[in-house]
């Protein structure tokens, strides 16, 4: 057996690769919660490493900042030396970005392994040691096995074992699940080396995480529970969204009945709240994943079960936008709409699969003039909108966005959209004033009583039109 040479004053010396929001939150709480350990980030990119080395983070994460700075430095660093953090580590977590594939077989629908495959080559070139691998991506079903048989592929005395963890945090909230965790999930092999190194990542955890939350598994059950998980959670969210456009029709209103059928104990109150859609790097990707590998066994109707899902999804956003347009007395062109919010969700700056993309660029379509206001998110969205021809502006501040628009869509559920002045906004905007609340987070009849027409998810529009 090889073993990695380590500073005497660390007992493990453990690597993550793919400094993203997932590796970076998760490896700074090891490192907060574990400071026997010595905990690297690497990544390709080297802004994003000297970010993560400013004042500045790269990613915006309520507590990661303090976090960040009681281990930095001190058991926690950020490099872009690939080569020398993997000779020196006896832990590797991978957590580089696996998206869906955009070309050849299964584009649109696979996942894109090629950096997930180069990280492994790497890995095997590099390492001089034995290592343990740990999946932290989100992959297909049997990746790990993939990653065996690169790692396997020659036989320099060096041994590896790859075991699947998959993460579980939610952005905007990363560093409380990450903290106290629903459950940690440890797949490996059951062979007696495979046991060994699940009981060494084990121990990682079990610095903080109570050991009744930390649940092995199967290799395979690992991998797919965390495909199924998303899956799970993504179609609550259809399920109340396609009830939310019954409850416009017929008078009902959405957040009642999800109240009424949330307190059932078998169904439960979380994730039932109707929106504009679900967004973020994860839910469409995954689902989108389980669908390629349910037709790749020829589970045709399990595919068309699942991928539902996101064509209630896009429904969503597509009947969202019709909305607007019918109630803005079917013309939008040349009319000045204010986006309050870009992100995909309160509390992060990401806008990966953002709702508010799609809508954007169809406002945009219809020759609406827009407006875009986030508290995190300004800088990602011009990104997003970048190429996309026509009138679009980017403010800091809510009410000059809001001064002079013919409406208001709100996308994004941050606070601070409920505390705004809204008596002066609607004073600032041209008159009727519209206001549709994607999220159903403003007070839809004190908005009405100032003068506004207001229009929610899924409950009767207050209008005087
Ligand atoms: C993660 C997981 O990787 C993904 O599978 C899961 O479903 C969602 O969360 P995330 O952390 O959100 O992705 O991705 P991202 O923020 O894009 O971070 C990935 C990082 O890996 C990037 O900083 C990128 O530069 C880095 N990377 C990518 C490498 O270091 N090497 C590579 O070969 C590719
Ligand atoms: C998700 C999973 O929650 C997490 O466990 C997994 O590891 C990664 O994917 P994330 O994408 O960060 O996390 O955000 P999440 O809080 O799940 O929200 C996803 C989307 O659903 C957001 O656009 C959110 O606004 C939307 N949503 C959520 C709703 O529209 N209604 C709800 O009731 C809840």
């Amino acid at each position: 057996m090889k073993k990695a040479d380590m500073t005497p004053h660390f007992t493990r010396h453990i690597l993550c690769i793919g400094a993203g929001y997932v590796g970076g939150p998760t490896m700074a709480m090891i490192a907060y919660k574990c400071p026997q350990y010595r905990v690297t980030i690497v990544d390709i990119n080297p802004d994003r490493i000297a970010q993560w080395n400013s004042d500045s983070l790269p990613i915006y994460e309520p507590g990661l900042d303090e976090i960040v700075k009681a281990a930095r430095g001190r058991n926690l660093f950020f490099s872009t030396d690939i080569e020398k953090g993997i000779q020196e580590s006896d832990i590797i977590f991978v957590s580089v970005n696996t998206p869906t594939k955009t070309f050849g077989v299964g584009a649109g629908m696979a996942a894109d392994l090629q950096y997930w495959e180069k990280t492994a080559r790497q890995i095997l070139k590099c390492a001089t040691s034995d290592k343990i691998i740990v999946e932290k991506s989100t992959l297909p079903v049997r990746t790990a096995q993939a990653m065996e048989r690169i790692l396997f592929s020659t036989h320099n005395g060096v041994r590896f074992e790859v075991l699947s963890n998959p993460e579980f945090l939610a952005e905007g909230t990363a560093i409380q699940d990450l903290e106290q965790p629903d459950r940690i999930l440890i797949g490996s092999r059951q062979t007696e080396s495979g046991l060994k190194a699940r009981g060494a990542l084990v121990e990682v955890y079990a610095n903080w995480v109570p050991q009744e939350r930390i649940l092995t598994t199967d290799i395979w059950s690992s991998e797919l529970s965390k495909l199924v998980a998303n899956a799970f959670l993504a179609q609550r969210i259809s399920s109340i969204n396609a009830i939310a456009a019954l409850c416009e029709k017929t008078e009902a209103d959405v957040s009642q009945v999800a109240k009424a059928v949330g307190m059932d104990a078998r169904i439960g109150p979380e994730f039932l709240n109707a929106s504009v859609g679900f967004g973020g790097s994860c839910f469409k990707k995954d689902i989108l994943n389980l669908v390629y590998i349910c037709r790749h066994y020829g589970l045709n109707e399990v595919a068309k079960y699942w991928e539902s899902v996101i064509e209630i999804n896009e429904y969503q956003k597509t009947h969202f936008v019709m909305t607007m347009l019918n109630a803005m007395f079917n013309t939008l062109a040349g009319k000045r709409i204010a986006l309050f919010g870009f992100a995909f969700k309160a509390d992060t700056g990401d806008t990966r699969e953002s709702p508010a993309i799609y809508i954007a660029t169809r406002l945009i379509e219809e020759q609406a003039e827009l407006v875009i206001t986030d508290p995190e998110a300004l800088a990602n969205a011009r990104a997003d909108l970048k190429g996309v021809e026509g009138k679009v502006q980017f403010v800091e501040d809510p009410y000059e966005a809001a001064t002079g628009s013919h409406a208001i869509a709100i996308m994004t559920e941050w606070h601070q959209f409920r505390e705004l002045d809204y008596e002066r906004i609607y004073r600032s905007m041209a008159k009727p004033a519209f206001i549709f609340d994607g999220r159903n987070v403003v007070n839809h009849s004190r908005l009405y009583e100032l003068g506004f027409n207001v229009y929610p998810i899924g409950k009767p529009a207050l209008t005087r039109l």
